[in-house]
């Protein structure tokens, strides 16, 4: 390779533009210079990466990865072959000593090395193949700074274990809501089930998918959570007698039911499936962010599962991943990536697996909510048709048969039709068939036309799949740092005032007597709730004061009301009322009871609260009590100028910031293209004619010349202008238009001329190059949301803004014992 300038990647990356490798010449069989870029956005329409064995997908993905990762773009990675725990193989050393614990021991031994000297050289081979795509170790330092990578290992301890409980649980009310999304998460988590005790079954045929499907659905509904144990316990003793007309037992017979109910609860006694129950659960917020809101590489490796259970496992995830997804906000720019390395039996065209249902509804939906899915595969066959045409990016690899081909050919055309990239088969056939290792054909509906690159050497070390003792080293250095930590409490910020303590020291003076109230009290029974054996209740006497609050704020784009009841004790002290003492309690005013419990005694009293004056002047105190202490604190990020809503923890406010500040650089971006892309074709048309007269006169020169007009190539303007503005194409066509110049000599005035005039236009690019690299300089600087310090804003309510609802007299019920003690009886 060529020696090159050194590339100032931070510049790319503050564009979102991910370094996948450099253009190729299939002629001439070298990379030429300048950089293929990837905008991140594009993403948002998924890709496919297609290529024989050894083709390069994996290293092209996990790069991909990289970026993403760089970007602050957290990733879920489903791996069924052992590569991508390689993502952690990253040494921004580069030390031999680095590798060599690392270092495939047969390869070594092929080369007749001990695995010190294995280890020594592919410390080189990594630092000299990064070199030449103008990485170093500063770069994996970022990468490693940018996100946090782990493997999990669902069925077992070696990575970070799965626990599958959450996934029975009722999913998220979004979900629950969309009846065509619950109806899949059903069927999905049915299958997958049975798929597990083996049995295959018919969503709509098969007895035990459907009585499955009822138990679920049912339980989800009503929001109530299932566990293995729970769901075996429904099977015996469904919640329904009726399946369609059908009696239960006419339907499916308690006897046989008991055999499901066997299966299921054989599996989980089956030695080692607890390890499918302890573990983090399988929430995917905690997967994609630490708690401190740091993007994760997740990477969950299965090469360990049978079959059932690998296709059982990518199924609940898949499930939870959609769940997720639909509690998200929209966005235009990427926000995830969900990567799965060998699609092989997971996405067929034919059959229906259970993990096909979610995986087609992710590419139909991703899009919207910045979610993209990458898959891999060998053979284009694995691929289902329909998912296909949702993807708007193809990589294309080397591919071993005319038949993989042929498939792949028909796959483009197909989605050239829907876009408006021109669409040449016999060319394109021609391309596929030169390429070789590490060289893809990239095909984006964004772009206009293809590209063919090599890919970049990779951060991470290839040393090819991690065996499970590996793994567990792997996981165990770790741990301790934030990965495999449980998620702190995210401390939900609100702004309730804390709620007094529960106990009150009991009072004197209680009577089984009612006390008589004048006309025009309002009083109240608050509702008893729980146990409470062997105590006595007593009813206290108590300010019952319910308002709404609203607060709105133009400046914080805060409108937030909120409903809320207090009690305060009533004494017969010198001040009857204190507020201090106010408590919000956790009770509806529709469960309030106008009629008290049996057998009760009251507490004394207070005179001033028989008086109906008092209540007059208690409502405005309440009042005045809610303007004094509601109030909703809120972050704001001084560099974007945005607020947290009410109840966002920091962590998620972080979190959003960042796919803000994304937004906003994406679109920034945009701008700059339509800004740049017109000047920069016009130049390079004007380049190319004056080089062609050069050429013409002075035939000698062209060699050289040409070589430098394309070195533009490696400017971070071209470079980001790619194939949107059909420059590239230009400058490509000027090599082509130049060879079959003629060789006719003209005077030497003329030569002179013509270069001059080439100069001139070279300076203006030159002049435009740096323009650019200025206003990119413009755009927010590397924003790194965790490390902003973010401002607090209080935002209160307007005395106008608050309503109350009730103040009266509340009897409260108090569990007392006989060493005087009481506790409220209404939580
Ligand atoms: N970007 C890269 N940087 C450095 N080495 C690479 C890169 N891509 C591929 N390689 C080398 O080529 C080998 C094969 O590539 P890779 O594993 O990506 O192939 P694949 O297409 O995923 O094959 P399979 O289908 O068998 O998984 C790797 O093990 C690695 O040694
Ligand atoms: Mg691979």
């Amino acid at each position: 390779m060529a020696e090159t300038e050194p590339i100032h990647l931070e510049n790319y990356e503050k564009l979102g533009a991910f370094y996948l490798g450099r253009p190729y010449d299939l002629a001439e069989r070298i990379a030429q210079e300048g950089l293929l870029l990837y905008d991140s956005k594009d993403l948002t329409t998924h890709a496919v990466c297609v290529g024989m064995t050894g083709s390069g997908k994996t290293g092209l993905c996990i790069g991909l990865l990289e970026e993403a990762a760089i970007d602050g773009i957290p990733a879920i990675v489903i791996d069924p072959k052992g590569d991508l725990p390689n993502l952690l193989l990253t040494f921004p050393e580069l030390r031999p000593e680095d590798f060599t614990p690392w270092v495939n021991e047969g390869d070594a031994r092929k080369k007749n090395l001990t695995r010190d000297q294995y280890g020594r050289q592919q410390a080189e081979l990594w630092r000299d193949g990064l070199a030449s795509w103008g990485q170093d170790g500063s770069r994996i330092a970022r990468l490693r700074d940018s996100a946090d990578f782990a493997v999990y290992t669902p069925g077992s301890t070696a990575g970070i274990p799965v626990s599958i409980l959450s996934s029975f649980e009722a999913p998220p009310q979004a979900l629950v809501d969309d009846s065509e999304l619950l109806g899949d998460r059903i069927a999905t988590t049915a299958t997958s089930l049975l798929g597990l005790v083996g049995i295959e079954a018919d969503p709509i045929r098969s007895r035990e998918h459907i009585l499955l499907s009822t138990i679920l659905e049912q339980a989800w509904r009503t929001g109530r959570d299932l566990d293995l144990p729970a769901l075996i316990q429904a099977v015996q003793d469904p919640p329904v007698k009726k399946v369609g007309v059908l009696d239960i037992e006419a339907f499916y017979p308690a006897g046989q039911r008991f055999e499901l109910a066997m299966a299921l609860n054989n599996l989980l006694a089956a030695p080692g499936f607890d390890t499918w129950m302890q573990g983090e659960p399988l929430e995917i917020d905690r997967i994609l962010y630490t708690p401190e809101g740091k993007p994760r590489v997740s990477i969950f490796s299965i090469a360990h599962l049978s079959e059932a259970e690998r296709m059982f496992f990518v199924s609940l995830l898949l499930n939870q991943v959609l769940g997720w997804m639909r509690g998200q906000s929209g966005t235009t720019s990427l926000r995830a990536i969900v990567y799965m390395d060998e699609i092989f039996g997971y996405f067929p065209p034919v059959a229906n697996p259970p993990s096909k249902r979610p995986l087609l509804t992710l590419l139909k939906q991703g899009r919207a909510y910045g979610v993209g899915v990458v898959l891999a595969t060998q053979n284009p066959v694995d691929l289902d048709y329909k998912g296909l045409s949702n993807t708007g990016t193809w990589f294309i690899g080397r591919l071993q048969t005319e038949r993989d081909k042929a498939r792949v050919l028909e796959g483009l055309e197909g989605v050239a039709a829907g876009a408006r990239t021109a669409f040449d088969r016999g060319a394109m056939e021609e391309t596929l068939a030169g390429l070789g290792k590490r060289v893809f054909l990239l095909n984006n509906v964004h772009e206009d036309e293809p590209v063919v690159f090599e890919t970049r050497w990779v951060m991470s070390y290839l040393r090819g799949p991690l065996t499970r003792e590996q793994i567990r080293l792997l996981t165990g250095k770790r741990r301790g740092s934030d990965a495999s930590q449980p998620m702190a409490a995210a401390g939900k910020e609100t702004a309730a005032a804390s709620p007094a303590e529960g106990t009150v020291s009991a009072e004197a003076g209680s009577a089984f007597v009612r006390p008589v109230l004048p006309p025009g009290v309002p009083q109240h029974f608050v509702p008893l709730r729980g146990p409470g054996l062997e105590k006595s209740l007593t009813y206290r006497p108590m300010l019952l004061a319910a308002g709404t609050v609203r607060i709105f704020d133009r400046k914080t784009k805060v409108d937030f009301a909120e409903d809320l009841v207090s009690l305060t004790p009533l004494t017969s002290g010198a001040v009857a009322l204190d507020w201090e003492d106010a408590m919000e309690v956790d009770i509806d005013l529709t469960d309030l009871e106008s009629a008290p419990a049996a057998s009760v005694r009251y507490a004394e009293l207070p005179a001033v609260a028989a008086k109906k004056t008092s209540y007059t002047a208690w409502k405005r105190e309440f009042k005045d009590w809610l303007y004094r202490n509601r109030k909703l604190e809120l972050l704001k990020s001084p560099m974007l100028k945005e607020f947290s809503s009410p109840g966002e923890s920091e962590r998620d406010f972080r979190i959003r910031l960042r796919q803000t500040a994304r937004e906003d650089r994406d679109a920034a971006l945009e701008k700059l293209r339509k800004k740049y892309a017109p000047k920069l074709a016009r130049l390079q048309e004007r380049i190319r004619r004056a080089e062609q007269s050069v050429s013409r006169e002075a035939e000698q020169a062209k060699q050289q010349k040409m070589q430098t007009a394309i070195s533009f190539g490696a400017t971070l303007l071209s470079a980001v202008m790619g194939r949107k503005a059909a420059s590239r194409s230009s400058v490509g066509r000027a090599t082509t238009a130049a060879r079959g110049v003629s060789r006719s000599m003209k005077e030497a005035q003329d030569v002179n001329r013509a270069r001059e005039s080439l100069e001139s236009h070279r300076q203006k690019l030159v002049d435009l190059e740096a323009e650019f690299q200025e206003e990119t300089d413009l755009i927010k600087e590397r924003f790194d949301p965790l490390a902003e310090e973010l401002e607090t804003v209080v935002v209160r309510p307007k005395k106008k803004d608050i309503a109350v609802q009730v103040v009266g007299l509340g009897w409260a019920p108090f569990w007392e014992t006989a060493d005087g003690a009481a506790a409220p009886a209404w939580d």
